[in-house]
């Protein structure tokens, strides 16, 4: 297998100051230390580098920052200003984001691994988001109901308004470290919540660098703190803090069930934003030349590390050999690398740990019958490096059919039309994405109202928008981001009725 060229290329200055910083929690408007001492080395999985070490905070600085946010909270220093001011000040923390994008760019790269590209691509996303979420939070509007609600005796005057919940952990994974920070914080913020944020232990970085340009830019303290550490420890401790009444998570499903069996307890408001297996579904009638790379990249890019990966690809029978040859053809050709060499197009994985993950649910899946296309290797090197995979004839009850690989790897499975196809696709416990190739209109409509999943792509795939509400069903989650179903999950309606008096 070929040896990976993992050195990296020059980073900008600045992004060299930071890295070397120390890097520790924001509590209120101070950055403080762990109370123990306590550091964790963060590492560039492109090449196993150290490249700066973070507070490993406990629950004592999941404490101070859960009754910073409720302190804020409490005096109104944010939720009490006017919709424009708050406006405001996100829209200029988005220039802010917006100044040091580059910056952003590469420290995700360093910490994710991810091919320089897309981390300019994602940043770009979550400043529209965060955008976005500022802009729609002063069109929420209360409802009126005094003519419904009245009758020949009796006079009323009823509204239903908005409010926000309160105080929000926001719990974000290490597979878009930047833009999952603000695919959170940007409508927790824009609803006036006060939110504590606890970036993933693997990729902390950039968070820190998103919290002090909130302060710059005018969020009050309090309201946006930042508390970084280990998931078991730090999440459980946010999760379980009475004084915290919503957590919005983005991981593992298995996670994710856990945070709603201990947010039960007090039957905290929870979004969920969980894993996928997520159909891809390619016709004969389809334009392959849009088809086959759309399907590749589906569950090629980022290494295969995204939620909505496409990584069952279900192709009818006439055209399975092309297309499966095609996507193999796409694999070949794609150059794997450090992330910060423009010429890479994938990165590596996050970690050792995921990439013998994958090789193994790879491995197990051959001894099941699955057949290798192309790839199914690690390269050799100092980082966690994996080969894009093609797969045909995996059992349909095995990981590589039914888990959530978390990496460059697609089973291709051939079907005879769509009766055949809708069953086979929907036979997961998950229900998170799904894309559609196919140039018959009609069909198209027909599979995205079939498909059990949150969203549904025809003619291309994984396009976000911050308008357009984001999740998934069954198992893929709970709630949904983005657009005023995203903000309104960070709001809290209530009912007044007045009983008018007089003629
Ligand atoms: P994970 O679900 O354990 O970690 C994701 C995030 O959850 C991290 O920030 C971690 O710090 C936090 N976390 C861990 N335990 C927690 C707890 N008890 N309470 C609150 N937060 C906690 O996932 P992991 O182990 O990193 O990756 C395993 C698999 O999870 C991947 O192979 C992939 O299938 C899935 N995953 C899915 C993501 C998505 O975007 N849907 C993102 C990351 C992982
Ligand atoms: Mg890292």
């Amino acid at each position: 297998m070929s040896e990976i060229n993992s050195n990296s290329p020059d980073v900008l200055p600045e992004v060299a100051e930071f890295l070397g910083s120390a890097h520790h929690a924001l509590i209120g408007a101070q950055w403080k230390m762990a109370s123990d001492g306590r550091m964790r080395d963060v590492c560039n999985p492109a090449n196993g580098d150290v490249i700066a070490t973070v507070a490993e905070c406990g629950p004592a600085e999941v404490d101070a920052a859960v009754k910073a946010a409720s302190a804020s909270f409490k005096a109104k220093v944010w939720r009490g200003t006017s919709v424009s001011e708050r406006t405001q000040v996100l829209l200029r923390f988005a220039d802010l984001i917006e100044r040091d994008a580059e910056m952003f760019a590469q420290i995700d790269v360093l910490d994710n691994g991810m091919p320089i590209w897309l981390a300019r691509m994602i940043i770009a996303s979550g400043i529209e988001g965060l955008r976005y979420a500022a802009m729609i939070a002063a069109t929420l509007t209360d409802e009126n109901f005094s003519a419904a609600t009245s009758s020949a005796d009796r006079r009323l005057h009823a509204y239903s308004a908005t409010q926000p919940i309160g105080v929000a952990a926001l719990i974000i994974p290490w597979n878009g470290p930047a833009a999952s920070f603000l695919v959170k914080a940007a409508p927790a913020l824009a609803a006036g919540c006060s939110c504590i944020v606890k970036p993933a232990e693997l990729t902390p970085l950039s968070a820190l660098l998103l919290g002090k340009l909130a302060l710059e830019a005018g969020v009050p303290e309090g309201v946006l703190n930042i508390v970084t550490g280990d998931g078991k420890v730090v999440g459980n401790a946010l999760v379980e803090h009475p004084l915290v009444d919503k957590v919005s998570f983005t991981g593992s499903t298995v996670i994710g069930k856990e945070i709603a069996r201990r947010a039960a307890d007090r039957l905290k408001r929870v979004t969920l934003e969980l894993g996928g297996k997520s159909p891809t579904i390619v016709f004969d009638d389809a334009d392959l030349e849009l088809a086959i790379p759309g399907a590749a990249m589906a569950v090629f890019a980022n290494s295969g590390q995204m939620c909505i990966a496409g990584s069952r690809l279900f192709v009818q029978r006439k055209v399975f050999d092309k297309v499966v040859a095609g996507i193999g053809q796409v694999a070949g050709s794609l150059k794997i690398g450090n992330g910060m060499d423009p010429n890479n197009q994938l990165g590596p994985v996050i970690s050792a740990q995921q990439r013998d993950r994958i090789a193994a649910i790879v491995a197990e899946g051959q001894e099941q019958g699955a057949e290798i296309v192309c790839g199914g290797g690690s390269p050799s090197g100092n980082g966690f490096f994996v080969e894009p995979t093609v797969v045909v004839g995996a059992d349909k009850d095995s990981s590589l059919i039914r888990e959530e690989i978390f990496g460059p790897v697609i089973a291709a499975i051939p079907f005879d039309d769509l009766d055949d196809v809708i069953p086979q696709a929907n036979d997961s416990r998950y229900g998170l994405a799904a894309g559609v190739f196919t140039t018959d209109v009609n069909k198209a409509h027909i599979v995205a109202d079939e498909l059990e999943a949150g969203n549904v792509w025809v003619n291309c795939y994984g396009v976000t928008h911050p308008m357009v509400p984001f999740g998934g069903f069954k198992e893929s989650g709970w709630g949904r981001e983005f657009g005023v179903d995203g903000l309104q999950s960070y709001r809290e309606s209530k009912s007044v009725v007045v009983q008018l008096h007089g003629s």
